[in-house]
């Protein structure tokens, strides 16, 4: 399985499998700091997410597929820690939502277990939940009983809410400022050693670490138009000021445009700091 490399020239093909896993993204970080990068698969009417048949927001069956599903988790493999919403887990609660957080418990993805264990990675990454309501059910939590899981909120939450999931055993971190932003989020988690953490939350969570907090963006772009007027974007809100992004690589995934019509394209981008 190959995808042809447009960017940087020469073009030349690639296997799928590695792609990304090769960027070594647990090793950007300067030291005493965290690389911190996001990953979206979208349509090309920028559709991330539809209503689905339970009323709930969802990555449509239409946008998913495998080939992009194994470059995500090959992102995975590489985070110290993952970045979520607690929306998502109050969704995965309901049983509404995919089981996003398990790196390679799939057979196809063994060997990205066994390539965490030989870089000296921990079996699964970490979890990270933004909320400001720290409404998070516990039933959800279960599900990510072997690790550590962290909740980062603003300085204002409820303490009620913070002892409660301290009792549970989650660490409970608050910015200084009321509202968590994106420096805040870097500050947090290097405190707590982490090196890399994989945003895979939504629009909001995105918003929040385009002010400061994000170094990457892995963008999948599905060839395809889904319409639908209740949908999510890659970020939804207001920016101080526009964010510039450079192109670090453009792949075609010819296979997919063989198997499945259109196909679909994997770019990655480095945020550039604000100017
Ligand atoms: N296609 C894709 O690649 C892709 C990727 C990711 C997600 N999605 C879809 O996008 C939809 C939305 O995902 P989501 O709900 O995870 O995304 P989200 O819009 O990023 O998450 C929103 C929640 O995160 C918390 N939050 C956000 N910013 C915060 C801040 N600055 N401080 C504290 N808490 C903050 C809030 O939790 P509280 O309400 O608890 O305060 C808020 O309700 C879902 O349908 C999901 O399936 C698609």
């Amino acid at each position: 399985m190959t995808v042809l490399r447009l960017y940087p020239a020469p073009q030349q093909k690639i296997p799928l499998k590695g792609l990304y896993l090769s960027l070594s993204l647990h090793r950007q970080a300067e030291s005493g700091e965290v690389f911190i990068y996001a990953n979206f698969i979208a349509s090309l009417d920028g559709r991330i997410s539809l209503l689905d048949a339970h009323g709930e927001q969802g990555v449509p069956a239409s946008l998913a597929n495998k080939r992009d599903w194994r470059l995500y988790q090959e992102l995975a493999a590489q985070s110290d820690i993952m970045l979520t919403s607690a929306r998502y887990f109050r969704q995965l609660a309901r049983g509404n939502a995919q089981d996003l957080l398990p790196v390679g418990r799939e057979a196809d993805y063994a060997d990205l277990a066994a390539w965490r264990l030989n870089e000296g990675l921990t079996v699964q990454p970490d979890v990270a939940i933004l909320s400001r309501s720290l409404d998070i059910p516990q039933a959800a939590l279960e599900k990510v009983q072997d690790r550590r899981v962290l909740v980062l909120t603003g300085a204002d939450a409820p303490q009620s809410q913070v002892d409660r999931l301290t009792q549970q055993g989650l660490a409970v971190l608050r910015s200084e400022a009321q509202e968590l932003d994106g420096p805040a989020i870097r500050r947090l988690l290097a405190g707590e050693g982490y090196r890399s953490a994989y945003m895979i939350a939504g629009p909001e969570v995105h918003r929040t670490l385009l002010d400061g907090g994000l170094d990457m963006l892995f963008l999948t772009q599905r060839h395809r138009l889904l319409g639908g007027d209740d949908f999510r974007s890659i970020m939804q809100g207001n920016l101080a000021r526009p964010v510039d992004m450079q192109l670090r690589s453009l792949y075609l995934d010819e296979q997919a445009c063989l198997d499945e019509r259109g196909g679909q394209s994997f770019a990655s981008y480095a945020v550039l700091p604000q100017g």
